[in-house]
């Protein structure tokens, strides 16, 4: 049986929680200021402990608060004995120097997960100064998980993957505002979406080129083509590669803090 505990229950941690709750090898215990997210720990039957308890506890110990708060928590952590412990930081943007500086003579890694570790469809991205297999081992339960050579590209996918399933739902939100004009209530709208699932799956299960992809629904002429062009005309692309970039500016912007 491995414990984990996750310091600060919040959208990252809940989503954490609920892929590997799935593995009864796994005990969870969780520690927040807030009641709600006490509650809910509780409600899932895991155990709200105190923040001495979950450390004790457990093996592996996952930061799950923001990069501004990371500081307050490490404090408060290094009241206690650390030395055998292993810790996984998910903050945007905070360097293992930073990390290891917080709490020295533990074992740190960064990890870089997204929200669809829910439901098992994760991917994470591992970095440290250590061994990273096992790490990226015990990532691969909530899906895919790999570690990157680089801690600067830690920030590409912080922004692509990590907040890649806010891009999609923005973009899902204009789709659904759209077909206001052809379906109103809200369920038949979000089983309208399922466009987007097919074309996802038979982008990955076939593996065919996107621009081929593309050319099978763009016919020459067609209503398809002229959308496309539209957005190339209000330059699509540049747009969503500056919003990338601006991502990335302030995941740097973070590490600074
Ligand atoms: N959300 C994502 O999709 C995502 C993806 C990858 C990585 N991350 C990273 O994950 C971290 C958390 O993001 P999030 O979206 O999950 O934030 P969140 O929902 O605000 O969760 C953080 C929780 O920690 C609590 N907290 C703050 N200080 C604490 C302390 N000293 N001790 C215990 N609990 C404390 C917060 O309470 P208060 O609200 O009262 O401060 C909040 O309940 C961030 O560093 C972010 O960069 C997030």
């Amino acid at each position: 049986m491995l414990n984990f505990a996750f310091l600060g229950c919040g959208h990252i941690a809940k989503s954490l929680i609920q892929g590997f709750q799935k593995n009864t090898d796994i005990k969870i215990f969780g520690y927040d200021i807030l009641e709600q997210n006490k509650e809910w720990l509780e409600k899932n039957n895991h155990s709200s402990c105190s923040l001495e308890e979950c450390i004790a506890k457990s093996d592996i110990i996952f930061l799950c608060v923001k990069p501004q708060d990371l500081k307050t928590l490490c404090d408060e952590i290094m009241e206690f004995n650390i030395s055998s412990k292993t810790f996984v930081s998910v903050a945007a943007g905070v360097k293992i120097s930073e990390l290891e500086n917080l709490l020295p003579s533990s074992k740190i890694f960064r990890a870089m997960p997204n929200v669809g570790a829910k439901d098992n469809l994760g991917v994470t991205a591992i970095y440290s100064n250590h061994d990273n297999k096992e790490m990226v081992k015990t990532f691969k339960f909530i899906g895919e998980s790999y570690e990157v050579e680089n801690e600067d590209q830690i920030d590409l996918h912080t922004v692509l993957i990590g907040s890649g399933p806010a891009f999609f739902y923005d973009l899902m939100q204009e789709f659904e505002n759209r077909l206001d004009e052809l379906l109103n209530d809200k369920e038949s709208k979000r089983l309208v979406s399922i466009v987007f699932l097919s074309s996802i799956i038979n982008a990955i299960k076939n593996g065919e080129n996107l621009e081929e992809l593309v050319e099978s629904v763009a016919s020459k002429g067609g209503t398809t083509e002229a959308a496309l062009q539209k957005l190339d005309e209000k330059g699509f692309k540049e747009i969503f590669s500056e919003a990338v970039d601006a991502g990335i500016k302030r995941a740097k912007e973070l590490s600074m803090n």
